[in-house]
């Protein structure tokens, strides 16, 4: 979710931090900031914005040293202001800390240091560390770190320097990625390789629970309890651009492998060991949820799409009744809203004009508001009451998809939630949910094994003039999603039906050969899909449909069946357009098509 770059040697770090940032800007963007050692004394600058900002005033300014730690920032605990940017320091500023990830214990272990006189200067989760290992250290970084990262649950890679130890950088690792790069009286740690690619070719991969000792002329590779660990040097090959894209040939077929890391962070922070799920701040209480007797689900887009699961499952188990709504429709159509109402925003930049004027237009009512985005300290996050953000890391293409998925899993959180809070909901099915929901991202891993097949697919239907996405119930919504993604990046024209529907007119241009995409992935509308399924084959459609391993029934009238994991139906959409994104992205390859920056698009629409 953020770059960490680190420097020891005999250069200015400043330049190379800056300069390594730069690459990592992909990473997270919402502030930046260094910490350089030099003559005894720890040189903290860091600023709200984007690098450029950090950059400017280290021209006026210069920090000079030859040892630092440098971060570009993708806010996940506290808004992005100068004091929440990192590197974050202990009291005395001896201890500068840069990390990547979320310490999920944060408020236990902060709640310790608190007592133990510690002050904390910002909201992030991060200045934890920073304390911990001002609270640890008797003279060894090391055996410090060591003990710190016993102490932590969740996800980091951290890098930490201290002024009584200028020699030295301290790397460690679990669930977020990490490399130290190689040089010759030189060294560097990363998140990422294009940090280093300008100084070095030779790279230390590092795995979860490992930490790397830097030093000018030594690296020291040992887990985190201190036992050593011998490593390949990994040569890079691959030039720049390619490895800010981790290798992939564009940000959207990247972003749809990142899904099972991606819905990983939305999920496991939020649950415990009990299956009791923690929704960071939400005051939304059983009382106030037994007063609400309408929610209201705005969003635009993919995000909308997003919503009308959200729909379905808070209606289905929270006993409530649930509108979801396009934004530019929903404003303008006299909607009634009181204090009685709750209306819950999706949306992945946190600034689309239209759901921000929907919310706005609730909070005038009185109404309760609640915001699910993927920004922090975006306008939206900033104005609704509650939010609850996707974890879903920067999305760089326009065309969304890892914020989609994790949506879709934050809908789920929120809905169980509020079941399990106003008792609508029976402790089986509850614990059944979840369990479901912890093994979703294994599957989402062996629907991206399919990668080949759907591409060999994607050739069969890529030169199309028109297909049609078919679905019933939640299989809609997610064909409506599957239908938007091709659309945009291929300019195939597309139409989702509800597969129902399409007997009442738009069955007349179905031809010889048109590609129809039908999902079958709910066992109580199954018979009836593969009804409709059936009408439009026998009207000459190529029929590629979307259905759960193990039903081999639905073969027999289709010429095509991508099988996905099975899984309990409400949780389906999650991972039944996976396979959809990735046919809209390969198609859209074969066709030419700039995948990342389609025609006439922007990736935040702040206008209406
Ligand atoms: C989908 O691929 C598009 N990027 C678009 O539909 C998007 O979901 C919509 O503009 C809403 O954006 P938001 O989530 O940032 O509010
Ligand atoms: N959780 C940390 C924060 O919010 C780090 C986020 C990141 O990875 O950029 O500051």
């Amino acid at each position: 979710m953020c770059g960490i770059v680190g420097y020891i040697g005999k250069q200015e770090a400043s330049n190379i931090l800056v300069e390594g940032l730069s690459k990592l800007e992909y990473r997270g963007y919402d502030s930046a900031g260094i910490a350089i050692l030099k003559d005894n004394k720890l040189d903290v600058r860091k600023y709200k914005g984007r690098l450029a900002v950090l950059k400017e005033n280290l021209d006026k300014n210069p920090s000079k040293g030859n040892v630092g730690i440098g971060h570009t920032r993708w806010a996940t605990h506290g808004e992005p202001s100068d004091v929440n940017s990192h590197p974050h320091a202990n009291s005395s500023g001896n201890i500068a800390v840069v990390h990547n990830g979320i310490i999920e214990n944060y408020i236990e272990l902060k709640e310790k240091l608190i007592m133990k006189g510690y002050k904390f200067l910002s909201e992030t989760d991060t200045e934890v560390v920073a304390h911990l290992v001002d609270m640890y250290y008797e003279g060894d970084l090391v055996e410090a770190v060591s003990k710190v990262v016993k102490d932590l649950e969740g996800a980091y890679a951290l890098g930490v320097i201290n002024k009584e130890n200028p020699d030295k950088l301290i790397a460690v690792r679990k669930d977020s990625p990490l490399i130290i790069g190689i040089g010759e009286g030189e060294n560097f740690i990363a998140s990422d390789i294009p940090a280093v690619l300008k100084y070095t070719r030779n790279i230390f991969i590092m795995e979860d629970g490992e930490m790397a000792v830097v030093e000018e002329d030594n690296i020291i590779l040992m887990k985190s309890d201190g036992t050593p660990v011998e490593k390949e040097v990994y040569t890079v090959n691959w030039d720049v651009e390619a490895a800010e894209k981790g290798g992939y040939d564009h940000f959207m077929i990247k972003e749809i492998c990142e899904q099972p890391k991606a819905v990983k962070d939305t999920l496991s922070p939020r649950l415990n060991k009990e299956n009791q799920i923690r929704l960071d701040d939400i005051s939304l209480t059983k009382e106030d949820l037994e007063k609400i007797n309408q929610v209201y689900i705005i969003a635009c887009g993919t995000a909308y799409h997003a919503g009308l699961l959200g729909k379905s499952l808070i209606q289905k188990y929270v006993d409530v009744p649930v509108i979801a709504e396009i934004g530019s429709e929903f404003r303008y159509n006299d909607p009634f809203i009181d204090e009685k109402s709750l209306m819950i925003v999706v949306s992945q930049s946190g600034e689309t004009a239209d759901t921000l004027a929907a919310l706005r237009m609730a909070k005038e009512k009185g109404a309760r508001t609640l915001a699910v985005t993927n920004v922090v300290g975006s306008t939206i996050s900033r104005e609704a009451d509650d939010v609850f953000y996707t974890w879903a890391g920067p999305e760089i293409a326009v065309a969304s998809t890892k914020a989609y998925t994790t949506q879709l899993v934050s809908l789920s959180l929120i809905a169980l939630d509020m079941a399990n809070k106003k008792e609508t909901i029976q402790k089986e099915e509850y614990n059944e949910l979840i369990e479901e929901l912890r093994l979703i991202p294994e599957k989402l891993e062996d629907i991206l094994k399919m990668d080949d097949s759907i591409k060999e697919l994607a050739k069969e239907i890529c030169e199309s003039e028109h297909i049609f996405y078919i679905g019933r119930g939640i299989d809609y919504d997610v064909a409506r999603e599957g239908s938007l993604k091709l659309k945009e990046v291929s300019y195939i024209h597309s139409e989702a039906m509800a597969a129902g529907e399409l007997k009442h007119g738009t069955i007349a241009l179905i031809e010889d050969g048109t590609p129809v995409i039908a999902l079958a992935t709910q066992d109580k509308l199954y018979d009836k899909t593969v009804s409709n399924i059936k009408e439009v084959h026998a009207r000459g459609a190529k029929i590629i449909s979307l259905g759960k391993m193990g039903n081999t029934e639905i073969a027999k009238s289709s010429d095509r069946v991508i099988y996905i994991p099975d899984v309990v139906d409400d949780l389906s959409p999650i991972l039944s357009v996976v396979p959809l994104q990735i046919l809209a992205y390969h198609v859209a390859t074969l066709r030419g098509a700039d995948v990342d920056k389609p025609r006439n698009l922007a990736k935040s629409v702040t206008v209406e």
